[in-house]
């Protein structure tokens, strides 16, 4: 459904994406993630077709047709990370404006005004809104036309709890529905909440796509086990070796790294000692963790 294919583009003097290849099939929900200046919102114009590339292609659709030409268009939404509309309109008349140009039926404008949560303010003029409610009023206007490809570019820097939970109930429609969306974030939290596959931009390079069945599977092997014991026998640490990659005592608790599948090996090995278990918590791994691995460190 998008398809980016040794996808470049070059400013000047600078490589914003180099030789970008990714497919998108319809149904998925991917997060693009990386560090400020890393490409993504360069992907993503492309997607919407509103940057050439320097060489390569981005299609879209069945057949794959270039972003660029109207038919492309016609098939995505995109919300970009700037948004600005003219001060003296109000978020109505703005909402009026794009769905006739997406020739939809003005009956929709009452619908994403309701899902936004921005029926209040839809009658005064955006030079009054908040950043919040400018990207409220974005989002409305990127749902206007029901796409099948969203393009949203940061859709949540500015939203508060409430319009962030808007947002994860329209992804989740959009996801039932069985249409696309590729979304650039630097939350954490909220791609692994939403996306079903995550892409990695470093300085224009792709450096890791996986699915969120992978990502579990990586953040398993990262889960941290913490086991108050009421003594720390002489051989434990050893023992517990044998059966979890790392272990290491921290005063009288015993921090193990262990998937969830190790973890009953792990305590089998503690109680054999004598041992009394005091406390167990476990941790699992987190892919904000995972992305400052994979980033080195970078914010
Ligand atoms: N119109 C432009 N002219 C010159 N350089 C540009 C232009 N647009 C982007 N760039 C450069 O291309 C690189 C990638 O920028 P891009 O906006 O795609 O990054 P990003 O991953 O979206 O970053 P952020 O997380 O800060 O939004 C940066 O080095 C940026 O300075
Ligand atoms: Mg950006």
């Amino acid at each position: 459904m998008i398809t980016f294919e040794r996808f470049s583009k070059r400013f000047g003097a600078v490589d914003a994406v180099t030789a970008l290849s990714l497919t998108i099939e319809p149904g998925e929900i991917v997060a693009l993630l990386g560090p400020n200046g890393s490409g993504k919102t360069t992907s993503i114009k492309a997607a919407a077709g509103l940057i050439r590339p320097s060489a390569g292609e981005v299609r879209l659709g069945v057949p794959g047709r270039p972003a660029s030409e109207a038919e492309a268009r016609r098939l995505s939404s995109f919300l970009p990370q700037k948004v600005s509309f003219p001060d003296a309109l109000t978020g109505r008349d703005v909402l009026d404006f794009y769905c006739a140009l997406r020739g939809r039926p003005s009956a929709r404008v009452a619908d994403v005004l309701r899902f936004t949560g921005l029926n209040g303010a839809s009658v005064r003029s955006v030079g009054t809104y908040s950043g919040g409610m400018m990207q409220r009023l974005a989002l409305a206007v990127a749902m206007l036309p029901d796409a099948p490809v969203l393009l949203l570019d940061e859709p949540t820097a500015a939203l508060d709890p409430d319009g962030l939970s808007a947002f994860y109930a329209l992804i989740d429609a959009r996801r039932a529905a069985g249409q696309t969306v590729l979304f650039s974030s630097h939350q954490m939290g909220e791609a692994e909440r939403l996306a079903t596959r995550f892409v990695v931009l470093i300085g224009g390079h792709l450096a890791a796509s996986f699915t969120a069945a992978e990502l579990s599977a990586r953040l398993a092997a990262r889960g941290v086990m913490h086991v108050s014991l009421d003594r720390q026998p002489a051989d434990l640490l050893d023992a517990v070796r044998q059966v979890a990659a790392h272990a290491e005592w921290s005063h009288d608790a015993l921090h193990v790294h262990a998937a969830p599948a190790e973890r009953a090996a792990v305590l089998d090995v503690i109680r054999a000692s004598g041992a009394v278990i005091r406390g167990l918590t476990a941790e699992e791994g987190r892919l904000d963790a995972f992305y400052r691995d994979l980033v080195g460190g970078k914010p």
